[in-house]
């Protein structure tokens, strides 16, 4: 199958490669694509998706899969559809889950999906009125697309006034910060859940755990995420059970009940409570790291679910997953997240070890390709991922593979997964 992927980053690969190794003569191809991505297909350089959307008509590609939310947002579904185009994703108005925090709080109150006690308001005298109700730490985030940056976990009323009112000027997040949502802290361990949906049916894949901080320990920066594993021992049957009936089915029908029925996959942030899983945040894409780490522990074919999910067929289908584990460690540059950092070239020991070969392998995400070598040019490069039948062993292997990987200023977490194996 011809098949094209939007995206640049070690999600996108990471979908390339499993389609590329449930058959490898799938032909791919990638807007914009990475350094990397032109070992897996093609490369495009097509910017705008109604010529794009025509250039998949006359190349005859039959399946598109989105993967970050930039044009999710922006309706690039709903641009595909009307040429006809098979494409895997949300249209511009389900994406709201994503693109608007405001919508997705009032949709998850209409429907009455558990989540954080909250207002959203663009008045500075409400919002610190509400303040005044809630127990420090304070929640404060802005309304737009901020790149993961737009939550302030404020320490303080104080802080939290401060970053209420540089929101609300617009000094801190331009527009997107315009509108704020306020919401009490909650206090529990963090997952992220995925579903695969065709508006009706939906594929629950294995629940995963990120790693949001910089440093080991939680400490430092917010980042995209530098870690991931699946599936997290922090999860058992019955909580599965309570984020299908309570969060799942609820979003997928209030989302027909709105005319907006939710295609693609469903991220749901959840922060699990004394045993209850509450919504933190939707995003409507998959998330970069877990990506990474839940694509290799697919078994069943990748692109037929994707496939059956963008054609309404998923009850068709049995999606089948491994019984083992995966953890992806990421290789970040040196001054991300605060700002770039000059090209380094990457080298990686070529293996000769049986058990690096086959239980380890490399997602890329921002790397350039000069020459023939390979370039570390964006903020986090690469992810090292490692499978292995305990956690353990699969955190092991994935940085043995971290151990074959060198770039001037390589940043990375010693501790993933370390909330599995306490
Ligand atoms: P978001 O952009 O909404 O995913 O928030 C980014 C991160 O902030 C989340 O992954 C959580 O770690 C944290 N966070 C967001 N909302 C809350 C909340 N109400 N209570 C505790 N932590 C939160
Ligand atoms: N890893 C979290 C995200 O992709 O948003």
């Amino acid at each position: 199958m011809k098949i094209l992927i939007l995206g640049s980053g070690g999600r996108e690969f990471s979908i390339a490669r499993a389609i590329l190794n449930e058959n490898e003569s799938h032909e791919l191809f990638f807007q914009p694509g990475n350094g990397a991505t032109t070992t897996l297909g093609m490369n495009l350089n097509i910017k705008d998706y109604n010529d794009l959307a025509n250039y998949a008509k006359e190349n005859s590609i039959e399946l598109t899969i989105v993967g970050p939310e930039g044009p999710l947002v922006d309706g690039v579904v709903d641009i595909f559809k009307s040429h006809g185009l098979v494409i895997f994703g949300p249209s511009k108005e389900a994406a709201q889950l994503e693109g608007s925090k405001v919508y997705m709080k009032n949709f998850l109150a209409k429907y009455n999906i558990p989540t954080a006690r909250y207002i959203e308001t663009d008045s500075i005298e409400d919002a610190f009125k509400f303040t005044n109700t809630l127990n420090a730490p304070i929640v404060v985030k802005a309304d737009g697309l901020c790149g993961g940056k737009g939550v302030i976990i404020a320490q303080s009323h104080d802080e939290a006034k401060v970053a209420i009112s540089e929101m609300l000027s617009g000094k801190s997040f331009g527009d997107a910060g315009l509108k704020v949502i306020i919401e009490e802290f909650l206090d529990g361990y963090e997952l992220s859940m995925f579903a695969v949906c065709d508006g009706q049916d939906y594929i629950l894949l294995p629940a995963a755990q990120d790693h949001k901080k910089l440093l080991d320990g939680d400490k430092g920066p917010n980042t995209g995420g530098m870690g991931a594993y699946a599936p997290t021992p922090l999860v058992d049957e019955k909580l599965y059970q309570k984020v299908r009936e309570r969060i799942i089915r609820p979003t997928l029908d209030g989302m027909k009940n709105e005319n907006a029925p939710f295609e693609g996959v469903l991220f749901i942030g959840i922060m699990v409570v004394n045993g209850e899983p509450i919504t933190l945040e939707f995003n409507v894409r998959f998330g970069d790291p877990e990506c990474e780490i839940l694509m290799p522990l697919m078994t069943s074919s990748v692109s037929d679910m994707f496939y059956k999910a963008a054609t309404k067929r998923l009850g068709e289908i049995k999606v089948e997953f491994s019984s083992q584990f995966a953890v992806g460690v990421v290789m970040a540059s040196e001054n991300y997240p605060y700002k770039n950092s000059i090209p380094a070239e990457i080298i990686v020991d070529e293996v000769h070890h049986e058990e690096i070969e086959k239980y380890t392998h490399i997602s890329y995400a921002g790397v350039s390709m000069e020459d023939e070598k390979l370039y570390a040019d964006g903020g986090r490069v690469l992810v090292c991922v490692g499978l292995g039948d305990s956690i353990k062993e699969a955190r092991d292997r994935a940085y043995m593979r971290c151990g074959q990987v060198h770039f001037a200023g390589k940043k990375l977490r010693t501790d993933i997964a370390y909330q599995a194996l306490l």
